[in-house]
């Protein structure tokens, strides 16, 4: 079908709030098409052949039995794979469901039904999903919270270590982290009380939000908090996890386990898989058939999530990351330096920005000129995604298999829409 007939088609039959930024289309892919990697799920590119071979054995066997009903191995063996991979001291358990934002819901209820705690404390900034409850875990109002009330009651926000827009004003390192210390010095007087929160959930690099890199200490001092009072740290890696930031999750960085961690994008390199590893004490508390659904860890996901696993070890993606990242950050580093619009550049491995300012000494966010570059990227060829309150954050998400021709050659598009900006 033609694009315009298909445009029109989707205007007649698609509701508009399920938006669209730029107008493209897709009939076919392999490996690398654009800078997205369809946001952070395509980390092992389009249809690598071990997935669609793993798919197409296991759809050949059977499609669906509900795991609740007959077990099958491809559940299983994956929920071993991630305990393995998560595990560092502490014996893991995990389950599967069909999206990040019913993996988020889980662990929240496993987190409440474990510390029979009702509170939940999360960040300025965060991004945890469209459904009732992780839209009340979700910080950006509009247009993802305005409108759709009520939100779930219990739900605690506290500022982020944002430090290029400090919420209070201080500069790191001299601050010490104050927003992580606020909530043991502040927080627990002042708006709800340690035993009344049950779990913090927290994302290792904000990414909706736009690509909020935190001081490497953040996390622990988080996990400090949370074990001086009983409360489960949640970790949200639906976004930084599967070999992004240059390790498998990000939280590795700064902490040895979290308490709960939260998975899904690239987990099946496209098909819709979320999971929820966590302590196997955590996880046990919750009683027969509390969690679990219909489709949840359908078969034909689960072995493409054990294809994933697989690439991801066997082309060291976690490394390629990495070298991907060091040579991205170059670029904006000197686009920084170039360019008055272009207010900090942050990054953890291969998941990098740029904060698109009116100017660096008005760092007003600027909409409407993140808006513009990535627009004429695109009429140029290139794909690249807005992120962040106000959209003013430029992000860098390609998939890791990313070839290094086709990574200079988008570089290359993307420096020349910069150029022309500036002039
Ligand atoms: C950190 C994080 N959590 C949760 C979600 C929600 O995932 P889903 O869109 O699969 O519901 C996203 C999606 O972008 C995310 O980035």
């Amino acid at each position: 079908m033609k694009k315009d007939d298909l445009v029109k088609m989707r205007q007649d039959h698609v509701p508009k709030g399920v938006s669209q930024a730029l107008p493209a289309m897709i009939a076919e892919a392999k490996g690398v098409i654009d800078f997205s990697g369809g946001i952070g799920v395509l980390n092992v590119g389009h249809s690598p052949d071990e997935v669609f071979k793993a798919i197409r054995d296991q759809a050949g066997k059977y499609l669906h039995t509900c795991f609740m009903v007959q077990m099958y191995e491809p559940y299983i063996a994956l929920a071993k794979e991630m305990n393995e991979l998560v595990s560092r001291k502490t014996p893991m358990k995990t389950m599967f469901v069909n999206s990040g934002a019913e993996a988020v819901e889980n662990g929240v209820k496993i987190a409440k039904y474990y510390t029979k705690r009702p509170g939940i404390l999360c960040f300025e900034n965060a991004f945890h999903g469209r459904t009732a409850m992780t839209m009340s875990l979700t910080s950006k109002v509009k247009n993802y919270k305005f409108g759709y009330w009520p939100f779930m009651p219990e739900v605690y926000r506290v500022p982020y270590a944002y430090c290029y827009r400090c919420s209070y004003n201080l500069k790191y390192p001299s601050c010490d982290l104050y927003c992580a210390d606020f909530i043991q010095q502040k927080f627990f007087d002042l708006y709800a009380a340690a035993e009344s929160i049950g779990a913090i959930i927290v994302e290792p690099v904000q990414g909706e939000g736009g690509f909020i890199v935190p001081p490497r200490e953040y996390l622990g001092k988080l996990q400090k908090i949370c074990k001086d009072n009983g409360i489960v740290l949640i970790v949200d890696e639906i976004q930084t996890g599967f070999a992004r930031t240059g390790k498998m999750f990000a939280y590795e960085y700064s902490i040895d386990e979290p308490d709960i961690l939260i998975t899904a994008k690239s987990l099946a390199a496209g098909l819709p898989l979320g999971g929820i590893t966590g302590k196997a004490e955590i996880m046990d508390s919750v009683d027969a058939g509390g969690i679990g659904g219909t489709f949840g860890g359908n078969p034909v996901c689960c072995a493409a999530g054990l294809a994933v696993m697989k690439i991801l070890k066997e082309k060291k993606l976690a490394e390629r990351a990495d070298g991907i990242g060091k040579k991205v950050m170059e670029k904006f580093r000197a686009f920084q330096k170039k360019y008055p619009f272009v207010g900090d550049v942050r990054g953890l491995g291969a998941m990098n920005c740029m904060e698109i300012v009116a100017d660096k000494k008005n760092p007003k966010p600027n909409a409407d000129l993140t808006k513009a570059i990535v627009r004429r990227c695109y009429d140029r060829g290139l794909i690249i995604l807005t992120a962040g309150g106000y959209g003013k954050v430029i992000r860098h998400l390609v998939p890791l298999v990313i070839t290094d021709e086709q990574l200079d050659k988008g570089l290359r598009i993307l420096e020349e829409v910069m150029a022309e900006k500036a002039e």
